[in-house]
């Protein structure tokens, strides 16, 4: 047993958390934290971001510049640091873990930013079942890839996320152009790309894992669509069969075992008839996962603040009774400007519907700017009643 001690906020004996990225995700681990009296300071590379609106301050840099962040390090001497996005100078993270918690461990953040270690990683070394996959740094490497990997296939920048740069080569014609597009996309100079092959699955979800002083919890199975590389709806429970999920728990144990430390990790599978495919994983609450806002006694993100604290954490309750599926459906903005929505108090007329708004200062181009969630008495009304909310919401751009 460890003894966790916390201090107080703004005191000499405050226990503070850096959060690197201060997203909707990291908006939400800001107020468990806050819950448990922990001093929060979030960074991101713009001003105003969602989580700076709940903490007590933060500093705005370029996360990937390493001397950026290390002095914001330096100058802040946090006990956890709580990276909630992928793309940082992860190198500095390891300089600090004598000091301080990464979370889960600086080596997690390293490998998962990577798509090429945590495949190598899944793959090589754990054996886990993943799709085929050949790595490319050139035009020509990608078709010897896509020759190797078969048609159809999906080509990916090794840094990026929610689905930037990606897309499916079904002929020969699209090799050029995916190439194009993962220049595109990916987060860095680097051209590197992996084109797996295209899984026909069945669905696919995300096994939400909780790491902790204790051992390993998970979350029920989450269900979730994407379109374009990017999440539109999740609900809880997907329905599985009890030996396809216990393969699921095995597979997410595995994976959140050989990166190790404490925290929530977002497990992404596919499901291939009774075959569990692993896709990747994110070491931080996962965004299919804000269904759990609604549908657990305790949320992702308030295990997540559990597990880095060094706390306890308790096997999740999902509600039962009438309400005992849940269901959120993400509200994306296009265009340029300031968000302001109209129809909230339409979609909070929808029986179970809640609504967040994450606050984000600015669009440009396609960002989610609010999400719905609902309950029901199956994932299909749940559903049908987060879409209905999500319809009510309007938001303009000003
Ligand atoms: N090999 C594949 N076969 C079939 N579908 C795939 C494959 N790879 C990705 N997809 C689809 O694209 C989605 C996004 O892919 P992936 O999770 O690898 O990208 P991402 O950019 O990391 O997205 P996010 O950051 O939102 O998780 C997957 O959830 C799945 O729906
Ligand atoms: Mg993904």
């Amino acid at each position: 047993m460890n003894a966790v001690t916390i201090g107080t906020p703004l005191s000499a004996f405050a226990t503070r958390a850096v959060l690197l990225g201060a997203g909707e995700l990291g908006k939400e681990v800001a107020i468990e934290l806050q819950r448990f009296g922990v001093e929060v300071v979030a960074v991101d590379r713009y001003a105003d971001a969602p989580a700076m609106q709940v903490a007590h301050r933060s500093h705005v840099i370029d996360m990937t510049d390493p001397v950026a962040l290390r002095a914001v390090l330096e100058q802040e001497q946090p006990q956890v640091i709580v990276p909630e996005v992928e793309a940082i100078a992860t190198e500095v993270l390891a300089e600090f873990e004598d000091r301080a918690r990464v979370v889960p461990t600086a080596r997690a953040t390293r490998l998962t930013m990577d798509r090429e270690g945590i495949r190598r990683l899944a793959a090589e070394e754990l054996g886990l079942l993943t799709s085929n996959y050949r790595f490319a740094d050139s035009l020509d490497e990608l078709r010897t890839g896509v020759g190797a990997v078969g048609m159809p296939c999906v080509v990916k920048p090794v840094m990026s996320s929610s689905g930037k740069g990606q897309s499916v080569i079904r002929s020969e014609a699209d090799i050029e152009t995916a190439w194009a597009y993962a220049r595109e996309g990916g987060r860095v100079d680097r051209a590197r790309v992996i084109v797996e092959a295209f899984v026909p699955f069945d669905f696919e979800i995300t096994l939400l894992t909780v790491r902790h002083a204790d051992g390993v919890r998970f979350c029920e199975p989450v269900g979730h669509v994407q379109v374009d590389g990017d999440y539109r709806e999740s609900w809880q429970p997907a329905a599985m069969s009890p030996d396809v999920l216990a393969q699921a728990q095995q597979v997410a144990e595995a994976i959140t075992g050989a990166l190790g430390g404490w925290g929530l990790f977002g497990v992404e599978l596919f499901i291939v008839g009774d075959k569990v495919v692993f896709s990747e994983v994110s070491p931080r609450p996962h965004d299919t996962g804000m269904v759990t806002l609604v549908s657990q006694d305790l949320s992702e993100f308030a295990l997540h603040a559990r597990a880095i604290l060094g706390l306890p954490v308790p096997q999740p309750l999902r509600l039962t009774g009438d309400g005992s599926a849940a269901a959120s459906v993400a509200v994306l903005a296009d265009g340029h400007g300031v968000p302001v929505f109209s129809g909230v108090d339409e979609a909070l007329r929808v029986p179970t519907a809640q609504v967040r708004l994450f606050g984000k200062p600015r669009v440009q181009g396609h960002r989610r700017v609010a999400v719905t969630l609902a309950r029901g008495a199956d994932v299909e009304q749940a559903r049908n009643r987060a879409r209905q909310a999500a319809d009510a919401l309007r938001v303009e751009l000003a």
